[in-house]
């Protein structure tokens, strides 16, 4: 197994394992939430939570409660993703790995409209690097966008180095339960 796979097997391991998670998810949301750059975003694109990640719930929640218009990803083939607008979580089906998706995946959203990007991931660094869970969606969609790319992660997910390729893409900020790596 290659460095990086298996940094990427040992923090997922400790992900987890993590006990607390929905209050963990709460803290991390709620910075996001009360933060100018979720105030002032007309449009934002949030994963929807798998597995082990932090839940996003809270933040879904406020995009409709403020009337902000929010997508979602929609993974298509060869590592590219659209941005699917979504009005309610009623309407969702689950892709071939058991993620979330808009049943109606007409309403794709220009990534140039987009003002803030929730973003997962399995490893980050205190140098705003991430790690993603290896096909690169997300790195390819960062190509010609002008939003704001934060991460949500929990606390154990960030360790002193990631290894990085050039393709890789770094985030402006990282928010977990415990601090704001970058600027919010
Ligand atoms: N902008 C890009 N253009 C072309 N290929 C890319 C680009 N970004 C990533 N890739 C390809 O995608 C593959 C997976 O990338 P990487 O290992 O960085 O995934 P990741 O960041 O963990 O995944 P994700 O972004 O989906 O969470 C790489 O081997 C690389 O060849
Ligand atoms: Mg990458």
């Amino acid at each position: 197994m290659t460095d990086k796979k298996q940094l990427k097997k040992d923090v997922l391991a400790k992900r987890d394992a993590l006990d607390q998670r929905q209050e963990k998810s709460a803290v991390i949301c709620k910075k996001i939430v009360d933060s100018n750059v979720f105030k002032n975003a007309k449009v934002v694109f949030a994963f929807l939570s798998f597995g082990s990640e932090v839940d996003t719930k809270i933040i879904v929640d406020a995009c409709f409660l403020q009337g902000k218009k929010l997508c979602v990803p929609v993974c298509k083939k060869d590592g590219i993703m659209d941005a699917v607008a979504v009005e309610n979580m009623s309407d969702m089906v689950y892709n071939k790995f058991g993620i979330a998706e808009p049943a109606d995946v007409t309403k794709v959203v220009d990534k140039t409209d987009i003002d803030l990007v929730v973003v997962p991931g399995s490893v980050f660094d205190k140098n705003l690097n991430r790690m993603g869970y290896g096909k690169g969606f997300y790195d390819r969609y960062f190509v010609g966008t002008r939003a704001k790319r934060v991460a949500l992660a929990f606390d154990c997910q960030i360790v002193d180095e990631v290894p990085v390729d050039v393709y890789d893409v770094k985030m402006h900020c990282i928010v977990t339960e415990k601090q704001i790596l970058g600027d919010l």
